[in-house]
């Protein structure tokens, strides 16, 4: 399985083999494939890579299974926040568990096409967010988003980074304002990569520029990502998300999430159940391997902040743009996709 290596972009393109599933586990874990639509597929890959190799050397379906299974559990143990990876490796169980599998190497084979399948949907997806956050505009806008939440983050295209997309395809943006996104530098070193390839208008700025451009009138939205949202609306980004949401309460600027339906966590209640990745203190002392902190700084970094729901002007999701997040309407949202699944329509709720 092969992997653009995300921490060495974008000075290098290196592509990484994992060869084992301690491999794949392993670059999500150092964030070498990141974001959470990228991380829920990789270890759909990863499972499938172990499935396989327990089938080339003849396993039993049983032991295929114990492979899927023991390969699922460790790629649960890399990333705690994004929601995407735990409802992944859960509908890949469905897939393992199947009883109607009568030979290891078929069991591997169906596993590998489920993983497919999961990559294709969320590219399908990203485009559908993308087509609906644009339609929320009807004059050239200049957005402010944070992180990376483009093709590196996704399989393709991208979520708050797809509505970017799709805004420009239609002629109605008129530029972005791209946060550097500390410590990891997710917007300096991705976002920057991937607009500068497309020739998407933008600039980058500090993080803690937002609230002067927002003061001089200079940002009409702030469009990000999400990496898990309760069932009230609560939503988990990155670090400093919460921060820019209030900023738009006060300069009365829109705040859009955009995010697949798979993101939304029926199980969380609120912000509080959704548990937050703290990462170590390195990636905040350092800068590119250079120590900015004396030896011995202590430090506090968690990774992901969670905006609560009244700050979110709307959901853009796959289905259409759910204004006013709340957990009455995202359970009737919810329910409607359901019915939608059996035939009815989609469209803003
Ligand atoms: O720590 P990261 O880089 O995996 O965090 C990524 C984000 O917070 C993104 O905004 C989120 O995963 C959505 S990506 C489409």
């Amino acid at each position: 399985m092969r992997l653009l290596d995300q921490t060495r972009l974008p000075q290098a393109q290196v592509w990484l083999t994992c060869r084992q599933v301690e491999d794949v586990a392993e670059a999500i874990r150092q964030m070498r494939v990141r974001g959470a639509p990228a991380i829920a597929v990789a270890a759909a890959f990863g499972v499938a890579l172990a499935a396989r190799q327990a089938a080339a050397k003849g396993a039993t379906v049983a032991a295929v299974r114990a492979a899927a299974a023991a390969a699922s559990q460790e790629l649960a143990q890399t990333r705690p926040t994004a929601v995407q990876l735990f409802a992944v490796l859960a509908a890949l169980r469905q897939v393992w568990e199947d009883p109607g599998v009568d030979s290891g190497q078929a069991l591997a084979e169906h596993i590998t096409r489920a993983a497919e399948r999961l990559a294709k949907t969320d590219s399908q997806v990203n485009r559908k967010i993308g087509d609906w956050g644009a339609q929320l505009f009807d004059r050239p806008v200049r957005i402010l988003t944070h992180c990376n939440t483009g093709a590196l983050a996704t399989v393709e295209y991208g979520t708050a980074l797809g509505v970017i997309r799709s805004l420009h395809r239609e002629g109605k943006l008129a530029g972005v304002w791209v946060d550097e996104t500390r410590p990891f530098l997710q917007g300096a070193r991705l976002t920057a990569f991937e607009l500068l390839q497309e020739n998407i208008p933008f600039h980058l700025i500090t993080d803690s520029t937002a609230a002067v451009l927002m003061r001089a009138g200079q940002v009409d939205a702030v469009v990000v990502g999400a990496d898990r949202i309760a069932v009230n609306g609560d939503t988990a980004n990155k670090i400093g998300t919460y921060g820019l949401a209030v900023l738009c309460r006060y300069h009365g600027i829109p705040f859009y999430v955009a995010a697949p339906m798979a993101t939304i966590d029926p199980s969380a209640a609120n912000g509080q159940a959704i548990p937050i990745e703290e990462r170590a203190a390195h990636e905040v002392t350092e800068v590119l391997g250079q120590p900015i902190a004396p030896a011995g700084t202590p430090v506090w970094h968690p990774a992901f902040d969670v905006t609560p729901a009244d700050l979110i002007t709307a959901l853009i999701t796959e289905h259409g743009v759910l204004a006013r997040p709340n957990e009455r309407r995202i359970r009737d949202w919810l329910a409607l996709q359901d019915a939608a699944a059996a035939g009815a329509g989609e469209g803003d709720v």
